[in-house]
């Protein structure tokens, strides 16, 4: 047997609901896992043979404490993804230098370019947090200026309206081989909240999504337990990376039969 660690937070609320789901498919593959909090003094990361990191969702205001914790693992176990992977994808700067169409990004307040409207967001964030969409230059620059000045960098895109007609469309890969893929709900549109993880249905993912997220992987050299690959489509039509997720994603196993059983094999498989 096996033992690893499924890394989560202080989640009173239960808001991961996957957890359940990956260690008892995890069991059926003959690894035993252990839930433990990133946070926990008492942890001992060493008794693992892998630590994985899953619901780690408030690392968002200690990133540099997060970061020092993965660094502080690798030394005693095997963390997946690898800290290294962890560093470069918690800043959405690492999209500039993927060499794979990406959403058109102006990555300053000053001089932007023009668009019907905005979308203004933080290159540090998730959950769409300190995100702002607004069809008004100046206030779009007022935000982008306002993230400078709190010594942060500024991500400057188009509002892409088919986020709310055909949607955005995530592709799940486990050990950099396809599980299933689902179509997301608009996160800036009216009435919707932060809380994305249950409005997700089953899609089939176009052939030139696919190629585009083999792509994006090609890209990433260190091993990859899990990478949600997050892709919208331009004005042109081509379609083009928004995230991509390879720190804590919600990886929507509830939406897709026997996933969870093709995460666990997965990560036998890199063990
Ligand atoms: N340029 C954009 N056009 C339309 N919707 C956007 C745009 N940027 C972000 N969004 C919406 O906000 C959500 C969160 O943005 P994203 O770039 O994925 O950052 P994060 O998930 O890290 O907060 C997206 O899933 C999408 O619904
Ligand atoms: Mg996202």
């Amino acid at each position: 047997m096996v033992l690893c660690a499924y890394v989560t937070f202080d989640d009173p609320d239960g808001h991961d609901d996957e957890r359940e789901t990956v260690l008892e498919a995890w069991r059926h593959t003959g690894i035993d896992g252990r839930a433990e909090r990133w946070d926990d003094p008492e942890a001992d990361w060493s008794a693992y043979d892998a630590v994985v990191v899953r619901s780690a969702w408030d690392y968002l205001d200690r990133r540099d404490e997060f970061l020092a914790w993965a660094r502080r693992v690798e030394g005693v176990s095997r963390l997946l993804n690898p800290a290294v992977v962890l560093e470069s994808n918690t800043d959405k700067t690492y999209l500039r230098d993927l060499g794979v169409p990406i959403v058109p990004t102006h990555w300053s307040s000053r001089d932007l370019p023009d668009h019907e409207e905005y979308v203004v967001k933080p290159a540090i964030s998730a959950g769409a947090r300190d995100t702002t969409r607004t069809a008004d230059r100046a206030e779009a620059a007022a935000r982008a200026a306002a993230l400078e000045a709190a010594g942060r960098t500024p991500m400057v895109q188009p509002y892409l309206h088919m986020v709310e007609s055909e949607g955005e469309t995530s592709l799940l890969y486990f050990n950099r081989r396809f599980s299933h893929a689902v179509r997301r709900s608009p996160m800036l549109a009216p009435g919707m909240t932060g809380a994305d993880n249950v409005r997700a249905r089953p899609r089939t993912p176009a052939p030139d999504q696919v190629e585009l997220a083999e792509k994006v992987l090609a890209a990433i050299p260190q091993p990859l337990l899990y990478a949600r690959v997050d892709l919208v489509r331009l004005p042109s039509g081509d379609p083009a990376l928004i995230e991509l997720e390879l720190t804590e994603p919600y990886l929507y196993l509830h939406q897709a039969p026997g996933s969870a059983a093709r995460f666990a094999a997965a990560l036998r498989e890199l063990l």
